[in-house]
Order: structure tokens, then C-alpha cells, then sequence
């Protein structure tokens, strides 16, 4: 039954969007190794399937995600931890090529928080919560939280949530640039997610591939290299059909019909 299942899969009427829904709702969704697990593996079904064009992680309108699971952490030895590669297969995520947009409620905290931040496009409630409280349990952030936080929000700003474990709301961080939408009070923050991955499911599908990954780049890549990967990969969609679609549509006053090649 779904109330065994860690994720819950779903589709939007579409069927284009891939809907991922956290469901560990007694303990706040806690990121377990086997809820972990079970998202990486719709996640993988989800990359494999010709019929998704974007996805969208989500845990629900009440809660995102409390972090890792502290009662699984609890005992775990150094040894263990290394030898098993602890949180090794968390970084996944990174790897799918397809649009993931992200949708918060309620708690974003610690390894939740990390979960959020390695979404593509992150939407969130005003009253949403992040933050990265390992400092209170004698750790720090290990998904991300030091590294993917201090380059969307700033150092200073990082330093206040890692050191303090200072909470925040979905408000402040759509100031801060760690969200880009909020929805209005009331609004439903998955439906919103949806919208933005059905319109993302509406482009031709190698420009949308290759957009996120040229801005992954420069996350990674020095400023020139990065402007050359971008020039090069928009060189290259000279060679699609898309293109050419794309723009004379746009001579002749009329709707596109991508064929994703
Ligand atoms: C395991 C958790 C949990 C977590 C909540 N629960 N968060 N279990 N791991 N991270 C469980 C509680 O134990 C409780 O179970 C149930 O969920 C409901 O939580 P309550 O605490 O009763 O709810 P509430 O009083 O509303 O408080 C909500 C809360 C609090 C403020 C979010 O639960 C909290 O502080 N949680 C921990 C947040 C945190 O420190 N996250 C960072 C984790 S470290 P029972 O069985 O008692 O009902 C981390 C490291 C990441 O993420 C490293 C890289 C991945």
C-alpha cells in the first residue's frame, strides 16, 4: 500500500511531469538511507522514461523534509560510515539531466535543506522553514549545505545559518536567492511546482538539457571555460530541428511544434 511506500510517484495530468512526493510523514519525512534509496530509484526511472519532461520533488503541502535521520546517525561509527560511503549516494541527484523543481512546505532542515538546494528550480511557502541545525547536534552539513548555501545565499549569510543554526522563512529566502518563487498564502506549492515543470515540459527537450547544463557549469567551471562550454552547446543547437522550428515559427507568427530533435 502507498502508506508503506518512502516515495510516492505520481504524474500531472499532462503525464509529462514526474511528481516525487517524500512520504515518511510520522517523522517528518526523515531522510533515511532507504527513503534515500527509494528516491534515487524514481529518480532513475524517471531520467530512463521518454515520457517525463521534468520533475518535481516534493513532500506534500505540510512538510518538506527534517533532515537526515538522527536516529539512524545516532550510533554510527567512523569506520562504517566511511566503509559504506555514508551519504555517497545522496549526491545522485546531481547526475539527472532532466529539470527537477523542487517544492517546499513546512520544514527544509539540515539534510532536507541540502535536498532543497540540489533541486534545479526551488519553490517554497512564505512560512516554510529552512535552515541547517547540524551545529546543535555536535555537526555540520554534509550534502552541500557549506558549499551549494554559501554560493546561493553569500558567505556571511551561510556562515549565520551554519554557526547559529538560524531558521528562515520561504520569505526571506526568496530574498536571500535561495528560492525563486513563493507562493501566495493559501496557494498550493506543489500545483505551483507543477506549473513551472509543465511549462518547462512545454520547450523542445535538447535546448531545456542543454540550458541546465550550461548553468550547472558555472557552478563548476571558471568564467572562461564556462562561456566557452555555453557557446559551444548553443552552437551546437544550430543542428536541431527545434531551432529551426523554433524560429521560423516565430517569423510566421505562429505556434512551434517541437520534435526534441
Ligand atoms: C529522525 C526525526 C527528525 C530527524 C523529526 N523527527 N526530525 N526523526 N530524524 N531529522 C521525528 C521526531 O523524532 C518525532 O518522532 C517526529 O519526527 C515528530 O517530530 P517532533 O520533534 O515531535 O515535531 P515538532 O515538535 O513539531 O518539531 C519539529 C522539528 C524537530 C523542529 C523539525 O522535529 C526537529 O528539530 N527535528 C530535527 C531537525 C534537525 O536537527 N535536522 C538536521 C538533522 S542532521 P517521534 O517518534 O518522537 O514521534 C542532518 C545532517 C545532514 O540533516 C547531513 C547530510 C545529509
Amino acid at each position: 500500500s502507498s502508506a508503506d511506500q518512502l516515495v510516492i510517484p505520481s504524474r500531472s495530468p499532462s503525464n509529462k511531469v514526474s511528481i516525487l512526493t517524500l512520504n515518511r510523514p510520522k517523522a517528518l519525512n526523515a531522510l533515511s538511507t532507504p527513503l534515500f534509496q527509494a528516491l534515487n530509484a524514481e529518480l532513475e526511472k524517471a531520467e530512463a522514461d521518454d515520457t517525463v519532461r521534468a520533475i518535481v520533488i516534493t513532500g506534500g503541502e505540510k512538510v518538506f523534509a527534517a533532515g537526515a535521520d538522527i536516529k539512524e546517525m545516532k550510533d554510527k561509527e567512523i569506520a562504517e560510515a566511511y566503509t559504506t560511503n555514508f551519504l555517497g549516494s545522496w549526491n545522485k541527484i546531481a547526475s539527472i539531466r532532466k529539470p527537477i523543481v523542487g517544492a517546499v512546505a513546512g520544514y527544509a532542515l539540515g539534510g532536507g535543506c541540502e535536498l532543497a538546494m540540489l533541486c534545479d528550480i526551488l519553490i517554497a511557502t512564505p512560512k516554510a522553514t529552512f535552515g541547517q541545525p547540524e551545529i546543535s547536534l555536535g555537526i555540520i552539513p554534509g550534502m552541500g549545505g557549506s558549499q551549494r548555501l554559501t554560493s546561493l545565499v553569500g558567505k556571511t549569510r551561510a556562515m549565520d545559518m551554519v554557526l547559529t543554526g538560524r531558521k528562515i522563512d520561504g520569505l526571506t529566502a526568496e530574498r536571500w536567492g535561495l528560492v525563486s518563487r513563493v507562493t501566495e498564502e493559501g496557494q498550493s506549492v506543489v500545483e505551483e511546482a507543477v506549473k513551472v515543470a509543465e511549462t518547462i515540459a512545454g520547450f523542445g527537450k535538447v535546448a531545456v538539457q542543454a540550458g541546465k547544463e550550461a548553468v550547472n557549469a558555472s557552478l563548476d567551471l571558471p568564467l572562461e571555460q564556462g562561456l566557452r562550454l555555453e557557446r559551444r552547446l548553443f552552437q551546437q543547437l544550430f543542428a536541431t530541428q527545434d531551432q529551426k522550428e523554433g524560429m521560423a515559427a516565430f517569423a510566421e507568427k505562429r505556434k512551434p511544434t517541437w520534435s526534441d530533435k
